[in-house]
């Protein structure tokens, strides 16, 4: 089964909303190009400009969160629930970026429990892994990695597991415009395609897979070209208009 392309921008903590909101309502032509090529494309916005964007962006505009908690309500001072998200018209959120499990301590058995609570809510969780430098030297990715997925994917069932987008992002390739090349990222994306099928059978064949790490719209289109990667996970070079039309392009090519 063929897997949709997505390409998702992570706004990280940029952005006020009256920016928010310039790019939302600026963003229609490219959303409609990309629509029509068959691809999906979305951004993830802070909590404070999700509203704005929601009310100004294209419908077809996939619109993440970039974080949730799995309780629907209660005392837990700073955080937003899944029901707040969904009134809102929010239906995807990205989990586990390592930003968040870093300066956070979000640990894999946590997104475990926000994943199922998404997913309870027929919502699309996108679940972040990737190894720091120091274990991508020791030639330690691969497990590192199957250990972060098997503990997010954890109690799911086929079923479910489909629903989950999947973005490998090595924590040395984010902001540093170091990329890992196509074939590492392909070798890596293929290992988790095969821990996910040891867990999940030919479900796996349905499970979108992201590369991210310093994606431009100058290398983009290398990513597309292998087997397993479905697409891209972008920070900086999701913000500005013409660097997200650039990506939109290059992916579809
Ligand atoms: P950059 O594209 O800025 O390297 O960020 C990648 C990332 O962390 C997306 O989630």
């Amino acid at each position: 089964m063929a897997r949709k392309k997505l390409l998702l921008g992570n706004w990280k903590m940029n952005k006020t909303p009256s920016e928010a909101k310039e790019f939302a309502l600026g963003c229609g032509d490219m959303i409609r190009f990309a629509v029509d090529n068959g691809i999906d494309v979305g951004v993830a916005p802070t909590f404070v400009c999700l509203q704005t964007v929601v009310e100004n962006a294209p419908k077809d505009l996939i619109i993440a969160a970039q974080n949730c908690n799995e309780h629907d309500h209660g005392a837990y001072t700073g955080e937003i629930s899944i029901p707040m998200l969904k009134e809102i018209g929010i239906n995807w959120v990205i989990l586990g970026h390592s930003e968040r499990r870093t300066y956070n301590g979000e640990t894999s058995v946590a997104c475990n429990a926000k994943i199922k609570a998404l997913l309870a809510a027929s919502m699309t969780p996108v679940y972040c892994c990737g190894e720091t430098l120091e274990t991508f030297e020791a030639g330690e990715t691969k497990s590192f990695v199957k250990k972060q997925i098997e503990e997010g994917f954890a109690g799911l069932t086929a079923e479910e597991a489909k629903k989950v987008v999947v973005a490998y992002e090595p924590i040395w390739a984010i902001g540093t415009g170091k990329n890992a090349t196509k074939e590492i990222a392909e070798d890596t994306i293929a290992s988790i395609r095969s821990v996910l099928k040891a867990l999940f059978g030919e479900a796996a064949e349905e499970i979108r897979i992201l590369y991210g790490g310093s994606v431009k719209p100058n290398n983009i289109a290398e990513y597309m070209s292998e087997k397993d990667i479905d697409g891209a996970l972008v920070g900086g070079a999701s913000l500005a208009l013409d660097s997200y039309r650039g990506l939109i392009e290059n992916l579809v090519k």
